[in-house]
């Protein structure tokens, strides 16, 4: 089972991006009609709140691809790219066939256009998300009007939870058990002692 999850990163890794990964898997769970589903974030790091909408996004698209965006020119985040491919593989060990995480640079929707997807998920926590999560589906519609972006609400228990606001109580030695999948809170902490070099 380990064997699999190693080898299925290390295609991803080549071709970060690319959605070659991401087509073949949904080609594979008969999803090919345009319905399929992308989930796009910093995911830096994915927090439980991130991993609540992806399992409620299996549910109702049967699998969907966590699109994980980074700027390669001013990437200011915590983790590189690979390390938050990685981190979230590493928090949904049981959903290994029904989730492909893939990084792209760029404009969302023509990364949609690549991997040939034609639902944006977002999650919505509180009314406050609301405005922003707006502007940008106005913008990707106007964009490309045939992809549609769909709003899963999280648990009520990730209302409060950001990776922004995580990262910064951890920073100043808060505990963030609560809201970081466990499998990803080892290498959180490591980064918090160790900055990563840019
Ligand atoms: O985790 P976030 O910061 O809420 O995710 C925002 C994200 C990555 C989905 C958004 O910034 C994005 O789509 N970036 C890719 C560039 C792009 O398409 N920008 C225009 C969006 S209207």
């Amino acid at each position: 089972m380990a064997k699999k999850k190693k080898a299925v990163r290390k295609k991803k890794r080549t071709s970060p991006g690319s959605g070659q990964s991401s087509v073949r898997s949904a080609a594979a769970s008969g999803s090919m009609d345009g319905r399929t589903a992308i989930y796009p974030g910093s995911f830096d790091p994915i927090t439980k709140g991130h991993v609540d909408i992806i399992r409620r996004a299996c549910q109702v698209f049967g699998n969907v691809t966590v699109a994980v965006a980074y700027n390669p020119n001013k990437d200011a985040a915590m983790f590189s790219p690979e390390e938050r491919v990685e981190m979230i593989y590493d928090a949904l060990p049981d959903l290994e066939g029904q989730v492909v995480v893939d990084c792209f640079t760029g404009l969302l929707v023509d990364y949609a256009r690549r991997i040939e997807a034609g639902v944006i998920v977002r999650g919505l926590r509180a009314v406050s998300d609301f405005e922003y999560e707006f502007q940008m589906t106005m913008m990707n519609r106007h964009l490309r009007p045939n992809v549609e972006t769909v709003f899963l609400m999280a648990g009520e228990q990730h209302f409060y939870t950001s990776s922004r606001l995580v990262k910064e109580v951890a920073t100043f030695g808060g505990d963030v058990t609560s809201f970081v999948p466990p499998e990803v809170l080892d290498r959180f902490h490591r980064r918090l002692e160790r900055p990563r070099e840019t």
